[in-house]
């Protein structure tokens, strides 16, 4: 089955993967490609539309991203976004300048056009987001403005003969409180998808390609338990059953009873066909970093002697055909596969074929999909849901929530201290609420006194902050009598601690671990 595609054209703003959650929350797939992209590639995917991104730059300007005229006129409709309706303005002989004032936030968009397919449904006044400096004076021929603001005399416009529609604001942001409607009436309305792009359609599909594509082939998969990891996982189980082998490495950095839970999941135990095998490296780990204070260097002692514990087990299993990754599409675009991003994390291993493992190919069967859609599939899978929601827990563990060195001690009192304050966070009820929170060991120890006795042990940290993208992030307000509980549990339970301290930093000048 061809699936429908739009094709979100990224000029580097800082909404657009936000463009593209928002398309498929409208069950339409659709891909980011960067404004550098050839328009014969473009043709050759057929998309059923095109969203052309905000972006940072003035349209006029000689340097500007820019995209060939003939966009529109391949008789596909394009939707221009902010920088977008005002580059499809330009190219199209409308005239763009920049204005006396910004207009930013939330601003009431009086809309003139109220048969226009993209208003379909949608009040007369709106609160729409606004944030430009350019704006649009005079529309391209064959174009009428459809909304306007109070300082801005285009708030969008449209060629509705030509498909072609423009839109200053940014419906793809929830401030935009119609935002929703107006792009699916664009994707739905205008390009005529079906809107069927679905989880249990992207399961069905995926088992169906993977087969095709392994046949008898072996496969292996590195399961950390981690939601991507687990989902990948599960899903080339459903696909291949047998023929897969997933190693799951233990590396003693794990939270509290993580390694007995991942295994009663997935393990022979469990509900699932994994061929699952548990390596217990824990002594291994704590071996290698003895000692090691510096982060950087305990990061790569643990990513190091985690390859090779994983490639002593595969060496045993043998040559295998497929290796799996649990690769996810913020992972591609990020890594600047796919649309304008300019950050690459080098935690993000995208398609980087590991040279340690005797295989023939990578699948990455996730590498489409956003974290939230990942977790929908894992719930369709029948992963627990508790895996599924689970917050972010970064590869080297607790390694980066130990300040110093790590030996065993430590990491049996972030663990039991961090077990109680997410214990703590649930009864509250506020888990689903705060993005990450976590237990730290600052390795600073200092005087207490515990009933008559003098004591000098470690401080525990608490880490909770909120957060979009984890690029950037803002500490969590926790209500005082939880923090109270925790701190006093902390104290009365986990032995080698006398403080506890809320961390209080934003990220930046933080980040979001601790080490
Ligand atoms: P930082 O500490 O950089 O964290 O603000 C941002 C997000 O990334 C996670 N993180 C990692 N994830 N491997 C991972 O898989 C890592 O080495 C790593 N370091 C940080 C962190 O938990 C947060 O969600």
């Amino acid at each position: 089955m061809k699936r429908e595609l739009i094709i979100v054209l990224d000029f580097g703003g800082q909404y657009n993967q936000l463009v593209a959650r928002r398309v498929r929350e409208c069950n339409v797939y659709c891909e980011i490609y960067s404004y550098r992209t050839d328009i014969e590639k473009i043709k050759a995917m057929n998309p059923k539309g095109i969203i052309l991104t905000g972006g940072p730059n003035s349209c006029y300007e000689e340097e500007s991203p820019t995209y060939s005229k003939e966009l529109f006129e391949l008789g596909i409709p394009v939707l221009g976004l902010c920088y977008g309706a005002q580059l499809m303005m330009f190219l199209l002989g409308g005239n763009v300048a920049r204005a006396d004032v910004r207009e930013y936030g939330k601003t009431e968009v009086l809309v003139d056009k109220r048969d226009s397919r993209i208003f379909w449904d949608v009040s007369g006044k709106t609160v729409c987001w606004m944030s430009h400096f350019d704006t649009i004076f005079k529309v391209a021929p064959g174009f009428e403005i459809t909304a306007h603001t109070s300082s801005c005399p285009v708030a969008a416009a449209e060629n509705a003969e030509a498909g072609l529609y423009a839109i200053q604001f940014h419906p793809e942001v929830l401030h935009t409180e119609e935002g929703m409607k107006m792009l699916s009436n664009f994707v739905i309305g205008v390009c005529g998808c079906a809107g069927d792009w679905k989880m249990d359609s992207f399961v069905e599909e995926s088992v169906k390609q993977i087969r095709d594509k392994v046949g008898n082939g072996k496969v292996l998969c590195a399961l950390s338990g981690g939601v991507d990891s687990s989902v990948a996982a599960v899903l080339m189980s459903k696909a291949v059953g047998a023929q897969l082998t997933c190693v799951f490495v233990d590396h003693g950095l794990l939270r509290k009873n993580e390694g007995d839970e991942v295994e009663a999941v997935f393990g022979p135990e469990g509900d699932y066909d994994l061929n699952f095998i548990r390596v217990n490296a824990q002594r291994r780990f704590y071996e290698k970093l003895a000692g090691v204070s510096e982060p950087e260097k305990k990061r790569k002692i643990i990513g190091e002697e985690f390859i090779r514990v994983f490639e002593e087990q595969a060496k045993k299993i043998g040559a295998v055909d497929f290796l799996v990754q649990g690769t996810i599409y913020p992972d591609v675009v990020e890594s600047g596969l796919g649309g304008e991003s300019a950050v690459i994390k080098s935690h993000h291993n995208v398609g980087g074929l590991p040279d340690y493992v005797d295989f023939k190919e990578i699948i990455e069967p996730l590498r489409d999909l956003f974290k939230d859609e990942v977790r929908k599939a894992g719930v369709e899978l029948g992963i627990p849901e508790y895996l599924v929601y689970r917050q972010p827990f970064p590869g080297p563990g607790l390694g980066v929530r130990i300040v110093g060195d790590v030996t065993a001690e430590k990491v049996k009192i972030v663990q039991d201290a961090d077990a109680i304050y997410r214990e703590e966070i649930q009864k509250a009820g506020l888990e689903r609420e705060i993005g990450q929170y976590f237990a730290a060991l600052t390795n600073m120890q200092s005087v207490g006194v515990m009933g008559d006795e003098r004591t000098y042990d470690y401080a525990i940290a608490l880490r909770a902050v909120n957060t979009v993208d984890f690029m950037t992030a803002e500490m969590a307000e926790i209500p005082y009598a939880v923090l109270n509980r925790v701190m006093s549990r902390i104290i009365n339970e986990v032995k080698g601690v006398n403080r506890v301290l809320y961390d209080l930093t934003s990220k930046p000048p933080g980040t979001i671990e601790f080490e």
